[in-house]
């Protein structure tokens, strides 16, 4: 599968000179609200529109208007609020289930799960820990079954990350965006000592492998609307094909 170039990197003068090739694995998403994680996230499964047969799924369990006009399209995988559950069931059912009980299709899936901490403290008890209980088992198992998680959370000190989900080491990928704190930087294992202030929205660090740390930034200006317009276009190809 192609590496995934949605990210470039940044150096203190504030220019980029190349392209961060990202290998596909298990990634969270973090930042304080405003700071682009789900334009970002929106950039990501635009660049799987470029990968033969990838296909996604974005459930976001807080009303995204990026997201809104997708709920219209008709078989879109796109499930926001009360319908989260739901989306996730169906990815899960369909790929990572499907798979581990013997089908033979491994094309890329992936999903985007936006604002998880949300949707685990607000569902109930039973729902929530059924939710644990599938990205648990996507987090530990999909890389061989070409299922792939991407997680969207404000901050990651929660139980997510290090608590009973315990599946940090699972995460090849780490993108903090913004200017974190230092117990928002140690939760993900970055090196705040070493950061370069992020000046603008889509600006943050990468950790790949938990060693290799890249101050970086989206590589589009997604605050225009012509650019997101195209983005949003490939994604939709993502969610539906
Ligand atoms: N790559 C980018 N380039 C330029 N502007 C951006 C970029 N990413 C985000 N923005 C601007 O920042 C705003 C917030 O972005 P986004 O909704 O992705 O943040 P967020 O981290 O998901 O916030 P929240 O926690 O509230 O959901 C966007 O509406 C856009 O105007
Ligand atoms: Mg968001």
């Amino acid at each position: 599968m192609n590496p995934l170039l949605f990210l470039a990197d940044r150096y203190a003068d504030g220019s980029s000179r190349n392209l961060i090739p990202i290998p596909p694995g298990m990634m969270i998403v973090a930042g304080g609200t405003g700071s682009g994680k789900t334009r970002a996230a929106a950039r990501l499964v635009a660049e799987l529109a470029y990968t033969p047969q990838a296909r996604a799924w974005i459930v976001s369990y807080k009303y995204e208007d990026l997201f809104a006009p997708l709920l219209e399209v008709p078989n879109a995988r796109v499930y926001m609020g009360a319908d989260s559950l739901r989306g996730l069931e169906d990815f899960y059912n369909n790929t990572f289930k499907a798979r581990m009980e013997g089908a033979k299709d491994f094309s890329p899936a992936w999903i985007f799960l936006d604002e998880l901490a949300l949707m685990t403290m607000t569902l109930s008890r039973k729902e929530s820990d059924e939710v644990k209980r599938m990205i648990t088992s996507i987090l530990v198992a999909g890389r061989a079954l070409c299922c792939w998680a991407v997680i969207g959370v404000q901050r990651a000190s929660s139980e997510l990350f290090t608590g009973s989900l315990g599946a940090k080491d699972n995460f090849s990928t780490r993108i903090l965006f913004g200017n974190a704190t230092k117990i928002g930087a140690d939760v993900l294992e970055f090196d705040k000592s070493a950061f370069l202030p992020a000046k603008a929205p889509g600006e943050g660090h990468i950790l790949l492998n938990g060693i290799e740390q890249i101050p970086c930034r989206v590589a589009a200006n997604l605050g225009d609307k012509y650019i997101l317009a195209k983005v949003m276009e490939d994604v939709k190809r993502v969610v539906t094909r």
